[in-house]
């Protein structure tokens, strides 16, 4: 009789036990659910904070996909700059006839430009594309937490970081992903998508659809420094300048012979120079606290750096412009 009333008392511990698990589950996916309601879907403003070698290009890509932008900059110069550099860049296409001028038109009226942080209070999706320092990021990450609309998505176009720690800033880590674009952005057709650790599924679906509607293809990767092509591609362009280094042969043999024998569009020494030795400087660095050794940046890249040699944005890098 005893042993029953146990039983009994065991049965129902393991009842209510049941309960109480199927209570916090159903509380954690409604807690998903709604997270994945409130975020929105029909995204029509973006706001791109940095109007700098990336931030215009996305800024270009996005009006050109229909989305009104608002390009914001801390620099008023830096904005005007991006102004000019994208109008040249859509001359360049009417050109080469790949855009109209009705196109260019339309593409130029829908970028407002701003130096005031506050244009994003009212967007939908939120692109990042200011230097590459992790403090800056969530700086400024906090800052559109506050400001922004409770659905927006706030995405960060860093090439190396974690979209964790930059979330970590916020309040709403699960609107904040990585979405890496690459330069020149109006040309270049991949996008890098890295979730966070509290990324929504509806957070990523968003972002994916923005990216889609932009004519770019997408690939899905697991939270991890450098992602897989900045990874990859600092490595080559870092042993490419420690050839350099080491006099094994000139910049453009070393280009030349990348290019025509491993059949890579451009040469990595070149390519450091579209991208700006300074940014890439910032995520050797970066690989090589989080990944070690191997990705020690090579003096000369640091060299060229300190004398303010930048590659293409300052006229002189690797080669000269
Ligand atoms: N350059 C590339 O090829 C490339 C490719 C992919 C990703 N990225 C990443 O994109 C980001 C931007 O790189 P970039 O090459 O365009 O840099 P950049 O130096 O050309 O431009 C950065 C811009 O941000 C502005 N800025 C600085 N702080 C700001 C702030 N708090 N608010 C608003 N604007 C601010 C600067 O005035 C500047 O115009 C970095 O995280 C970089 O790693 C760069």
């Amino acid at each position: 009789m005893r042993e029953t009333g146990i039983e009994h008392e065991a049965q129902e511990l393991r009842f209510h036990r049941l309960h109480f698990f199927r209570a916090v589950m159903l509380r954690f996916k409604l807690e998903k659910l709604v997270q994945g309601v409130c975020l929105k879907m029909n995204i029509e403003t973006i706001a791109m904070i940095g109007s700098g070698v990336m931030g215009r290009g996305i800024a270009q890509s996005a009006a050109a996909a229909g989305y009104q932008v608002l390009l914001h900059d801390t620099s008023p110069t830096q904005l005007q700059t991006a102004l000019q550099a994208i109008e040249a860049d859509l001359e360049e296409g009417i050109r080469r006839n790949k855009v109209t001028e009705e196109e260019k038109r339309r593409v130029l009226q829908r970028i407002g430009t701003s130096d005031s942080l506050h244009v994003a209070a009212s967007a939908d999706f939120v692109i990042e594309a200011i230097p590459e320092i992790l403090e800056w990021k969530q700086e400024l990450f906090a800052h559109l937490d506050a400001i922004c609309k409770a659905d927006a998505i706030l995405a960060t176009n860093t090439s190396t970081m974690s979209p964790t720690q930059i979330g970590a800033a916020t309040k709403s880590p699960h609107r904040v992903i990585a979405m890496h674009f690459f330069n020149p952005v109006p040309r270049m057709k991949l996008v890098e998508i890295v979730r966070g650790l509290d990324t929504s599924d509806a957070t990523y679906e968003a972002t994916r659809h923005v990216a889609e509607r932009m004519g770019k293809e997408t690939v899905e990767v697991n939270e991890y420094p450098g992602f897989i092509t900045s990874r990859m591609n600092c490595l080559i362009g870092n042993e490419a300048m420690r050839m350099l280094q080491e006099g094994v042969a000139s910049a453009e043999d070393i280009d030349k012979a990348i290019k025509l024998g491993l059949h890579h569009p451009m040469g990595p020494l070149e390519l450091a120079d579209l991208v700006g030795l300074d940014a890439r400087l910032k995520n050797m660095q970066y690989l090589y606290e989080k990944l070690g050794e191997t990705y020690r940046p090579a003096p000369i890249l640091e060299k060229y750096v300190a004398a303010g040699r930048l590659g293409r944005k300052s006229g002189r890098g690797f080669y000269e412009y």
